[in-house]
């Protein structure tokens, strides 16, 4: 979709907002799936509420992005502008045990800043992709932790109000992948509460999990993540492992050798591959296992 209208376009330089005309969003995504549009890069906060009301006044739908290491993206021109913020510098503020994080920073230097100033308890999310925001909206965990754990506030846009508020942790329930905020609910920062704890152990908390994620992952390939979330008590992966299915392809989307939860784009995949695969995958559990599997990743192709 591109914005037409001059009058959004006059508006966007005071509004502090870089406007980048048909963005490809193969190249915004980890999996490198998706079509192309315009999109905004939103360098401050304060002006997120005029922007919303402008876009929403001149009816032009729109969608945030994140580090999109957990999207799947639909081909071809899309239906909606992306908005997505720039990091500012810095992006981790350390005060005692508080770390102040923007949402747009990369979550695995955010794990490592962190833990150079001796604050742990996120060693499970040094391999995970994306920002902190995506992290936060997904409650991102792995290895026995959850970064909804950690949280004390959260600095978000909220559509239904049209304002910047903070929440208090306690306002906000983080349960496995899923979160309490509302799917139009914009992060923008957070206050995270860190243990204590000295660099060198960090670091070897950081290595065994690395370890554990370079044997089970497959990590230089270019995908999503998990596809589907853990159904009550079971793995998915080990699921769709047993019904024989690694390596299972539709076009260049791939059921990964190594861990049968990750689809890879092992070319020039394209949403419809990607998304027949795991409609394909899915019918085959529910066959074998009457189980329906949930995403994990969020799909963007409406
Ligand atoms: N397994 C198989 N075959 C496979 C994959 C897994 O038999 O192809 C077996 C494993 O041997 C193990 C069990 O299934 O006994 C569980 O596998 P794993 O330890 O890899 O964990 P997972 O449940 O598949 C979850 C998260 C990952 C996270 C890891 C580590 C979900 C959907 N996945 O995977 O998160 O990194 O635990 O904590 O919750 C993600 O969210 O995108 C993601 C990758």
């Amino acid at each position: 979709m591109r914005i037409e209208d001059p009058k959004i376009v006059a508006a966007l330089p005071e509004l502090s907002v870089e406007l980048r005309r048909a963005s490809s969003l193969a190249e915004l995504t980890s999996l490198a799936i998706g079509g192309t549009t315009d999109l905004l890069r939103i360098r401050d906060h304060e002006s997120i509420p005029g922007l919303l009301s402008l876009l929403d006044y001149h009816g032009v739908p729109h969608r945030f992005l994140g580090g999109g290491s957990n999207l799947l993206v639909g081909d071809g021109e899309l239906l909606w502008i992306v908005l997505q913020l720039a990091s500012p510098d810095p992006d981790v503020v350390l005060e005692g045990n508080f770390a102040q994080v923007d949402a747009a920073a990369d979550l695995g230097r955010m794990v490592t800043y962190c833990a150079k100033h001796d604050l742990g308890g996120m060693e499970g999310l040094i391999g995970v992709p994306g920002t902190v925001g995506g992290a936060l909206r997904m409650n991102a965990g792995a290895y026995g932790m959850q970064i909804g754990s950690y949280v004390r506030e959260v600095k978000v846009y909220r559509a239904a109000t049209r304002r910047i508020e903070i929440l208090r942790g306690e306002q906000i329930s983080f349960e496995y992948r899923h979160t309490s905020f509302a799917p139009d609910d914009m992060m923008l920062a957070v206050k995270l509460e860190l243990p204590s704890k000295p660099y060198k152990e960090i670091l070897q908390g950081i290595r065994i999990c690395n370890e554990k994620r370079r044997s089970s992952q497959p990590l230089g390939q270019k995908s999503a993540g998990c596809i589907f979330k853990n159904p009550p008590g079971a793995s998915a992966g080990r699921m769709i492992d047993e019904l024989g299915l690694k390596g299972l392809s539709v076009g260049d989307a791939r059921v990964s050798d190594r861990h049968a939860n990750f689809f890879v784009n092992a070319g020039k995949a394209s949403a419809k591959d990607m998304l027949a695969l795991i409609s394909n995958v899915r019918e085959r559990v529910r066959s074998a296992f009457s189980v329906e599997l949930d995403h994990e990743v969020v799909i963007w192709n409406a």
